[in-house]
């Protein structure tokens, strides 16, 4: 069974008839085409890496259905820059070196993006335990979190 549902993506509008039971997550991969939202732990919610902002809250948008989004504002890891100006927390990702396969960064980047909305001066603790929810198999976190602390102090 098919709906039509209509999601803003980044400022723009994706109206299609979809599968009922679709993941939000193929809507934003395979409908819109945005490829920056990664899947890793296979649909159970574990990884983080499907990390996206709903009115901008992070969520898991391998746990969501693209129908609860109807009607909704999505933003990916590609609306984190402006006019083409990576966000202050991207460039603080880019000089801390905070990834290596960058396999979890679109996730990690959108709920640390929404982590410090609400947290302006985060201590370390805060930082780590905000990422609790995301994992990286690469970097060990130690660069990650001087990235996320670095930003939280540039944008004061
Ligand atoms: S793919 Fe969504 S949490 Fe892992
Ligand atoms: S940089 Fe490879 S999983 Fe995080």
């Amino acid at each position: 069974m098919n709906k039509t549902i209509s999601i803003t993506i980044n400022g723009e509008l994706y109206q299609q008839s979809v599968p009922i039971r679709m993941l939000l997550v193929d809507f934003i991969r395979d409908v819109a085409g945005l490829t920056g939202t990664h899947v890793a732990c296979t649909f159970e919610g574990v990884c983080g890496a499907c990390t996206v902002h709903l009115d901008g809250e992070a969520v898991k948008s391998c746990l969501m259905l693209a129908v609860q989004a109807d009607g909704h504002r999505i933003t990916t890891v590609e609306g984190l820059a402006v006019d083409g100006e990576l966000s202050v927390l991207q460039k603080a990702f880019n000089d801390h070196h905070a990834l290596q396969c960058g396999f979890c960064t679109s996730g990690i980047l959108m709920n640390a993006a929404e982590f410090l909305k609400m947290n302006a001066r985060p201590t370390e603790a805060e930082i780590r335990s905000a990422l609790v929810g995301n994992l990286c198999r690469c970097t060990g976190y130690a660069h990650i979190v001087d990235a996320i602390k670095d930003a939280a102090g540039r944008a004061r």
